[in-house]
């Protein structure tokens, strides 16, 4: 035994812990972005953490940031290289052509929620482990799922009370109009002054240059061509459908023509929703549609779209708002109990509201009554249950109204049906 005192753990850099009573508003935006997208038809996909690097590297993408300096890869002890799901969408297309979900009825359409890992320099609304709520529709090439998928994101922003976020919108063209595009572009960026990292750039991913955020180098680029001048007929034809179901459907957008996404499957639509709350990092959710990921991942000719939504950016959102999604209070009820044999019959009777769906808990160890009612107080409860030897021999229970101070004293066996009339969701 020694007395030399050890050192404190704390969580690796950039990795947000959710602890109450922030967790509960964490809990209430994940459960309502899940809810609304059941609502409309997707079904949940549990995804692996890791996968095989090579997914990453062939469907994210190379030359993005996200593969080629922000992965968390590593050597397990079979000498795999695996890492840390950086995104979802290519490990849900990798799970639709490993389970043949593909054959069946299109779209195939899945959710799913959880961590995602990107070794970013960590600041506010960047981290290292994040939490994204996400959709894919896979299989069919449609404007008006595309309006559908960028509707559901914006019902899920705003049904957690969020205001001042926009919807940004272009179209990155398709296999005809892009490869000229991008050329066009490239011929454009290599004739300018720029540092050799950039020029870099331009030759590898030109459109990486349009979203380089240095005053220099955007007044540089003023000029430069923009897909949605180049789009070819039938993706103008998809991009107009789509800007006209989403006025159809009242959702409102700004199109930015210099969108560009880290990651380099997107394909026509393309979309981010952007909260001016947040600082630099203002992205709060985005996606698009992606025509040639399947296949490039040894699956069929399939197009899809999909977003992400980040929680933890949303979580902040929220803040800058100064809304709450979820009620504060974590428990309705709670129960005090005045000596040895009350708290006995407290237990039963604070377990039987909790099988009638009351949130209800009760004080522990040897407080006093001004202690426990302390304890009901922080829990947030609108009823104290106050169970001493007078009311064990009469059968009753003392409840106290908490937010207007009245007292009843209520039959044991009437609590339940009593206080159900009373709190949220009864
Ligand atoms: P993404 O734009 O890379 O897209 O991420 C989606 C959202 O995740 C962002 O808008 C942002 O809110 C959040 N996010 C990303 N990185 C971080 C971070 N380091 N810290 C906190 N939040 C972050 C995708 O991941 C695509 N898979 C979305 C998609 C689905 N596209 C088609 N289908």
């Amino acid at each position: 035994m020694t007395d030399k005192k050890l050192n404190k753990i704390s969580a690796p850099k950039g990795v947000p812990d959710y602890v109450p009573p922030a967790s509960a508003q964490f809990i209430a935006v994940r459960d309502t972005f899940a809810h609304h997208i059941r609502l409309a038809g997707y079904e949940h996909i549990e995804l692996p953490i890791f996968e095989d690097t090579t997914l990453f590297a062939r469907g994210v993408g190379e030359s993005t940031d996200v593969v080629s300096k922000e992965m968390y890869t590593f050597a397990d002890r079979g000498g795999r290289s695996v890492t840390l799901r950086p995104e979802g969408t290519a490990g849900v297309m990798r799970a639709v052509i490993e389970h043949n979900l593909d054959r069946g009825q299109l779209p195939v359409k899945l959710g799913y929620y959880g961590p995602f890992f990107r070794y970013e320099r960590p600041q506010a609304g960047r981290y290292r482990q994040l939490q994204q709520v996400g959709v894919e529709a896979i299989g069919v090439d449609d404007p008006t799922l595309d309006a559908e998928v960028i509707a559901l994101a914006d019902r899920c922003f705003s049904s957690i009370g969020l205001k001042d976020y926009r919807l940004e919108l272009t179209s990155l063209g398709d296999a005809t109009c892009r490869p000229a595009y991008r050329e066009k572009l490239q011929e454009f960026l290599l004739k300018l002054p720029l540092d050799d990292a950039t020029r870099h750039r331009a030759e590898i991913n030109p459109l990486r240059v349009l979203d380089d955020k240095r005053p220099e180098v955007q007044e540089l680029t003023a000029d430069a061509p923009l897909m949605l001048d180049y789009l070819s007929p039938q993706a103008r034809e998809h991009f107009e459908a789509v800007t006209g179901c989403l006025d159809d459907l009242g959702v409102t957008y700004v199109i930015n023509p210099r969108m560009v996404r880290g990651l380099d499957y997107y394909t026509k639509t393309c979309f981010e929703f952007v909260h001016d709350g947040l600082g630099a990092q203002s992205g709060i959710g985005g996606g698009g549609r992606y025509d040639g990921l399947m296949a490039q991942l040894g699956g069929q000719e399939l197009s899809g779209i999909g977003f992400g939504l980040g929680v933890d950016r949303a979580l902040l959102a929220l803040e800058a708002e100064h809304t709450q999604v979820a009620d504060p209070a974590r428990v309705d009820v709670y129960g005090v109990a005045l000596g040895a044999p009350a708290k006995r019959r407290l237990l039963t009777l604070i377990n039987e509201l909790r099988a009638a769906g009351i949130r209800a808990d009760m004080s522990y160890g040897d407080r006093g009554l001004k202690g426990a009612m302390k304890g009901a107080d922080r829990a947030g409860a609108r009823f104290a249950l106050v169970l001493g030897d007078r009311e064990l021999d009469a059968g009753i229970v003392a409840v106290k109204n908490l937010v207007d101070h009245t007292q009843t004293d209520v039959p044991l066996g009437q609590v339940a049906e009593t206080l159900g009339h009373h709190v949220r969701g009864q």
